[in-house]
């Protein structure tokens, strides 16, 4: 049997992703141990697993050091990694979108130059540039993105929306809505014909668990 690595996005997505995985048939009982170890293995199956930071999951996938990575959908349009997505996983689902305070609708509205604040500033460039063709300046931020219209850095920002509740208790709302999110299972290229069997037969056992 060929080996098969797996690698995973750390924090929201893994529980619900092992959880998928172990209803298809490919459990990891060690990764449900306590221990700061960073690879873990089922010997039956010969699949190792890793968990990652999100960004990092399709640089893992597009040099083959894994072969399968689950991630969502908006790193994988932010990173721009070469790789086959292949199923949409139906969970992790939230938007993403431009958001501020109500009184910025207006500057989107008139096309103004604006500021924007992102994590992501591929995704919020070309929704600007591309899609609504409005020169804007972009700022790159790292997190707590809902800061920047707050303190002044920026008119809105460009990010997550799952629950509303981030934006609603910092009095911001979202104004424009760029596409929705969910989490996928993308494959590196070189994998998926050199396991293709194996590949194929792992997609196929967890789109049955979806
Ligand atoms: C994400 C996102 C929003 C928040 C949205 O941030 O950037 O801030 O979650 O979720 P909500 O609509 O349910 O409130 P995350 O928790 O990943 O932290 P970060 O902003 O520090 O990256």
């Amino acid at each position: 049997m060929e080996e098969l690595t797996i690698a995973l996005t750390k924090g929201r997505l893994a529980d619900r992703t092992m959880e998928l995985l172990t209803k298809a048939g490919y459990p990891c009982e060690e990764m449900k141990e306590d221990s700061r170890k960073l690879i873990f293995r089922n010997e039956d199956l010969k699949m190792n697993f890793f968990l990652s930071k999100g960004p990092d999951v399709p640089t893992y996938v597009e040099y083959g050091a894994a072969d399968i990575g689950i991630v969502g959908s908006d790193i994988i349009m932010e990173e721009q990694r070469r790789a086959y997505e292949v199923l949409d996983l139906r969970f992790g689902k939230c938007r993403m979108c431009v958001a501020g305070p109500e009184s910025a609708r207006e500057l989107l509205q008139h096309h103004e130059m604006i500021r924007v604040a992102s994590k992501y500033p591929n995704i919020a460039r070309d929704y600007f540039y591309n899609t609504k063709m409005q020169t804007v300046d972009i700022i790159k931020l790292n997190g707590s993105v809902e800061l920047g219209p707050l303190v002044g850095l920026s008119d809105v920002i460009v990010d997550i929306v799952e629950t509303g509740s981030t934006l609603r208790e910092n009095g911001l709302t979202v104004l424009e809505t760029v596409c929705d999110i969910s989490a996928r299972m993308i494959v590196n290229q070189v994998s998926m014909q050199m396991k293709a069997e194996r590949i194929t037969k792992f997609i196929s056992d967890v789109r049955a668990a979806l």
